[in-house]
């Protein structure tokens, strides 16, 4: 089993923000995440296949195939965007880096082929980032 990493990058803005809370709350948790007029972060994101190389191609998969499948399916969809507002899907959701982690790996796994998704890495700043592996793991 190979792992092949793909690393691609997006600007978006949010807010971390519970409306059941009160505002001295969602500041205690969500500190400066929690501006009412928003702000961005420059994503880094990395996303991981698994799989045996073809014997034809040596690849576990065409890295510009998944590069492509990442620019269509998140980055035009989340880049310059805010993500409380423009992305219906996320619309009015705690859009947090665990969260856009697993909507991520949701929006890449139904277009892979011949390989296995194995992680979505997304780093929200410098010093944070998040895993998922999927449900199961
Ligand atoms: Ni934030």
């Amino acid at each position: 089993m190979v792992y092949l990493t793909r690393k691609e990058h997006f600007n978006a803005a949010h807010m971390l923000y519970n409306h059941e809370w009160s505002e001295e709350k969602n500041i205690e948790v969500f500190g400066k995440c929690a501006n009412k007029n928003y702000h961005g972060h420059n994503y880094n994101l990395f996303v991981t296949v698994k799989g045996n190389p073809n014997p034809e191609t040596g690849f576990v998969m065409n890295v510009k195939t998944l590069s492509t499948i990442i620019q269509k399916e998140v980055c035009d969809l989340l880049d310059h965007k805010n993500l409380s507002i423009d992305v219906p899907e996320l619309k009015d959701k705690m859009n947090s880096t665990e969260n856009l982690a697993i909507f991520i790996w949701n929006k890449i796994v139904p277009h892979l082929a011949d390989c296995e998704m194995h992680c979505v890495e997304l780093w929200e700043t410098e010093n944070i980032y998040v895993r998922y592996y999927g449900e199961n793991n």
